[in-house]
């Protein structure tokens, strides 16, 4: 049983067992000598398959901008054993999105997703891979539209369930305040309502269970075998099992794109199969892991930031006003998506929020040996190395956005218009701010969480006054490395209340 790592707190053991005290006094940054000519630097580290996944973790991005003086702007770092060849350079970010044939999303993304969710037939079957990929449309256009009416409901709902019966100060936690939140007006939006009796604990209890496996993600991505990870399989399974036919025919309403999911995964599976249910969560997955960090950061933000709160609040007002709606006790709010799109403000500070926090990171898997056509010429990129986008780097450069590290909330608004031009090196940017992934990966749930955020915004600074408790500065914590949007490393508290409007 010693040799049996039950949770993260094994897995502390480990990586304290390689720890800076222990064994890494200095930083050791050794650069592998056997490379083949035209290869990118490679930086190993000293220790066996970790590599510098340790110096890594501590601050990602710190540590690759010390690399990127050193190399340049593309290097292979050894990272957990896997040899990841990262490119910083924003104005060469395409040249991995526009080479699919030998870089490849699918090969990655179905590895990752046979491990963590374990769906195998994605693996083998690229019809049913396809056919999924096509579902996703239903996320956008005229399917957004509906979607969107729904989440109003949702949220409605969720307000005047809980929180609109507040009458005094009520303290929270943060992250657990956003997680509740956010975790039912996005199931109830996909999946449609639960019968009245069975609705609060379903989803409480399914919403648990997910945060507790949600904690093993990153073990999970990283290969560590499930059966190492404590009750990580017996959670999965359990979390699998809420999508069984049976359940599923309880959910009243499903979304368009559930509908179509269900559909496809019908003419692929016998319907008691299990795997139907791992492909509902790993969509679920998808859909709350990354909003939740962001609302609470926008959160955090805008309490830390009074001037945030006052433009927004203003912006809100003026909208209010033009729509003709009135305050007062009841849920009042009824915007459509256009008029929220307007609120020039609110979009600058979810993108300030996703500048300072996303670390979603675009990873391909190389098929075969392959020259990469760079600016200083060719790169060789070995088969079966991974190469990664990671826009931190750009979000942080200080020659495309003044002071990097500090939150300006006016920071995409320009003569009381969205700013969209950032430039580098003189060449105006495509893109400034890469949360979701870019070319055949992007993320297709990316309009969703964009309605979703602003409306959960909009509702709580309308409804509420707003104060932060703990008032000091909390960090992001790197655990999840390159996947989406990091959790603080801990918890804040804050206030909320009811505000009284006068009619
Ligand atoms: C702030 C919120 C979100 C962020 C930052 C985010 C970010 C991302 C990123 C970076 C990827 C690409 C991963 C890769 O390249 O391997 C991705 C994929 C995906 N996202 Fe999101 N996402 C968010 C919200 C959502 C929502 C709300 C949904 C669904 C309603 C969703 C559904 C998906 C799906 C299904 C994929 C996989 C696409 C594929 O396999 O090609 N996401 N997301």
């Amino acid at each position: 049983n010693s040799y049996d790592l039950t949770d993260q707190a094994a897995i502390q053991v480990l990586q304290d067992t390689f720890s800076e005290k222990k064994l890494l006094t200095k930083t050791f940054v050794f650069v592998f000598p056997y490379r083949r000519p035209g290869e990118p630097p490679l930086i190993k580290g000293w220790l066996p398959y970790l590599g510098q996944g340790l110096n890594f973790q501590k601050a990602p991005s710190a540590f690759l901008k010390t690399l990127q003086k050193q190399h340049g702007d593309i290097f292979t770092v050894l990272l957990g054993g896997k040899y990841i060849t990262f490119i910083l350079d924003p104005l060469q970010f395409q040249l991995v999105t526009k080479n699919p044939k030998h870089l490849s999303f699918q090969i990655f993304s179905t590895k990752l997703i046979s491990k963590v969710f374990s769906i195998e037939m994605m693996l083998t079957n690229q019809e049913l891979n396809h056919d999924i990929h096509v579902c996703y449309q239903y996320l956008q256009g005229k399917s957004l539209d509906i979607l969107f009416e729904t989440m109003m409901q949702n949220l409605k709902h969720v307000f005047e369930s809980k929180l609109l019966k507040t009458r005094n100060w009520d303290t929270e936690r943060m992250l657990t305040f956003c997680t509740s939140v956010v975790f039912e007006i996005t199931f109830t939006t996909l999946y449609g309502k639960l019968p009245d009796a069975d609705r609060k604990k379903f989803i409480s209890e399914l919403r648990d269970d997910f945060i507790k496996f949600d904690d093993k993600f990153p073990y999970l991505v990283s290969g560590i075998p499930i059966k190492l990870l404590g009750n990580a399989l017996s959670l999965r399974k359990k979390l699998t099992e809420c999508f069984t036919q049976e359940n599923l025919a309880k959910m009243q309403g499903w979304s368009e794109v559930i509908q179509m999911r269900q559909d496809t995964l019908e003419k692929y599976y016998e319907p008691d199969n299990s795997e139907i249910g791992a492909h509902h969560l790993a969509l679920l997955w998808a859909s709350v892991a990354n909003t939740i960090p962001t609302v609470f950061w926008a959160m955090y933000y805008l309490l830390r930031h009074p001037e945030a709160m006052a433009a927004l609040r203003d912006e809100i007002d003026r909208l209010l006003q033009s729509t003709g709606q009135k305050k007062g006790s009841e849920f009042f709010i009824d915007f459509t998506r256009e008029q929220l799109d307007s609120l020039v403000y609110l979009e600058s500070i979810v993108l300030e929020v996703l500048r300072l926090c996303s670390f979603s990171t675009t990873i391909r898997f190389v098929e075969e040996d392959f020259a990469l056509p760079v600016e200083s010429g060719e790169c060789l990129l070995r088969k079966g190395d991974l190469v990664a986008i990671f826009p931190p780097a750009l979000h942080k450069d200080p020659e495309v956005f003044e002071a990097p590290e500090e939150f300006r909330y006016d920071r995409f608004v320009e003569d009381g218009k969205k700013k969209t031009t950032f430039f580098k090196s003189g060449k105006k940017l495509k893109y400034c701010v890469m949360p979701f992934g870019s070319g055949v990966s992007k993320c297709p749930g990316r309009f969703f969480a964009a309605c979703e955020m602003k409306q959960l915004l909009v509702a709580l600074v309308t409804y509420f006054d707003l104060e932060i408790i703990d008032d000091k500065p909390v960090e992001l914590s790197y655990s999840r490395m390159l996947l989406g949007i990091p959790h603080p490393t801990t918890d804040v508290s804050f206030r909320y209340r009811i505000k009284h409007f006068t009619s």
